[in-house]
């Protein structure tokens, strides 16, 4: 608590106020539409697992970020920082009665103990989609096409998002041919994984130290070398002698056409320095970040065909990516093409004296029970205050209740669009079962973004 007596929220968690929660509905309706689009259906985890689950297969950095401790009964658990670990435990159990391909997605709330930055928090939300059981590059090709439709169905294109592609055991085979061993090979991963973000002398002292990757002189220029010619025609040329590296090109010039073919070529690039900090992958990784090269990571995924076996199920070849919504949200917001909030409700029921209140409760009644969104002044309050409510509410009618008018059997109903008015009998007002009051207002409550 605050000096002042006031609660803050803690560094790196968030609030959604309505029309910040506009936002999230707006991008998961459209994560949902384009998984379902592409034959993925939804599942969900429980937000917090025993800790072995991430300390054995997700790598050190994410373990290093982990919110960790022991619950009452002495059990060492951990808040989800990603889901991958949780479906391979799900599927683990599961999988064998399941037929294959598997297509399931995911918007898990995930939570990492991060250092305050732009675009990272210390919780987000995060669209995976997963396709366990096939090994072969079309599906490699299927899970970047889903995210990169996700992108599109919410206004970016490819001026506005790249997907960087490599692959890991490309990278592998031209290391070790460049002379890099296996004990070193993680290490020079590592600092391969950092090119974008320091400067090369500082690259060079990585790969030289003794505390991290030690190699010789000779064979860091030729790494070094590598990241100026990066294209895979180039690879090719270099490394026409060795089987490995000619085949992983082969597998990378597929995918890429499958990506053609699906549409999604413009938006795809290869380039080596895409590494993937999780220590799981073993095939093609991909990254995707906007274009002016402002903010971080959108999307991370690749290929993981190890991981089921190493929490105890059967050996299945998977990949998939993960979506986070922190990145993608300001991205949309910078671009406009985030929802406008307004609140939206079809009737306000303004009633001129007391006595109209009970009348005004069952006119809500029967109106809410034929689906429409009614709202009515809850305090006694003058005619104006009840109008300026309806207008903050974003009532597309107001229906008024006047002394007269309901001594008549009637009341006004007026558009508050168009200000125009109309009479309509009490009766079918109240009579749920009849009425069709005002043209317009059959909208579904369910299809908005606002609502009260
Ligand atoms: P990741 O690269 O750690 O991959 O995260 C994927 C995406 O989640 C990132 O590109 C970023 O948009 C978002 N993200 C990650 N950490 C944060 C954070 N602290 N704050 C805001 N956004 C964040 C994975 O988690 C893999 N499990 C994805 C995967 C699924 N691979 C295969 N299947």
């Amino acid at each position: 608590m605050s000096k002042s007596g006031k609660f803050a929220k803690l560094p790196g968690f968030r609030d959604f106020p309505p029309e910040d929660l506009a936002l999230r509905n707006h991008v998961f309706a459209a994560w949902r539409r384009v998984s379902r689009r592409y034959g993925f259906v939804e599942y969900d985890g429980p937000p917090l697992e025993e800790l072995d689950l991430y300390t054995a297969k997700s790598g050190d950095e994410i373990v290093d970020q982990l919110y960790q401790f022991s619950d009452k009964g002495d059990r060492r658990v951990a808040l989800r920082p990603e889901m991958t670990p949780s479906l391979a435990r799900i599927l683990a159990i599961r999988s064998r009665s399941m037929p294959k391909p598997i297509r399931w997605f995911s918007i898990p709330q995930l939570f990492r103990y991060e250092r305050q930055q732009r675009g990272r928090l210390r919780e987000h939300f995060q669209w995976n989609v997963d396709l366990v059981g096939e090994g072969g590059v079309a599906s490699d090709a299927e899970v970047l096409a889903v995210a990169l439709e996700g992108l599109r169905e919410l206004g970016l294109g490819s001026k506005d998002v790249r997907a960087r592609v490599s692959h890991r055991a490309l990278l592998a085979s031209i290391l070790q041919a460049t002379g890099v061993s296996s004990e070193q090979m993680p290490a020079v991963f590592g600092v391969i994984d950092r090119i974008e973000r320091e400067p090369p002398e500082r690259i060079a002292e990585r790969l030289r130290s003794g505390d991290e990757a030690g190699l010789d002189e000779a064979t860091t220029k030729k790494i070094l070398g590598l990241f100026q010619e990066p294209g895979l025609d180039s690879v090719e040329e270099a490394f026409a002698e060795h089987e490995s590296v000619v085949t992983c090109v082969a597998t990378m010039r597929d995918y890429l056409r499958i990506l053609d073919e699906l549409g999604f070529s413009p938006f795809v690039e290869f380039d080596l320095t895409i590494v993937r900090g999780l220590a799981y992958y073993t095939g093609i990784v991909f990254e995707i970040f906007d274009r002016t090269g402002e903010f971080r990571a959108i999307c991370g995924g690749g290929r993981y065909d190890h991981l089921l076996e190493h929490v105890g199920g059967d050996p299945l070849p998977a990949v998939g990516f993960g979506m986070g919504d922190v990145v993608l949200s300001e991205l949309l917001k910078e671009r406009s093409l985030s929802p406008v909030y307004a609140p939206e409700v079809d009737y306000f029921i303004v009633s001129i004296g007391e006595a109209q209140e009970g009348l005004a409760r069952r006119v809500a009644s029967a109106q809410r029970g034929l689906g429409r969104s009614v709202i009515y002044g809850l305090g006694n309050q003058s005619v104006k205050k009840q109008f300026s409510a309806a207008a903050a509410a974003g009532a597309a009618s107001v229906i008024v209740l006047g002394p007269d008018e309901v001594e008549q059997g009637r009341a006004v109903v007026r558009d508050m669009k168009s200000g125009e008015e109309r009479q309509v009998a009490l009766e079918d007002l109240l009579d749920a079962s009849r009425v069709q009051v005002g043209a317009g207002i059959d909208r579904s409550t369910s299809e908005r973004v606002g609502g009260v």
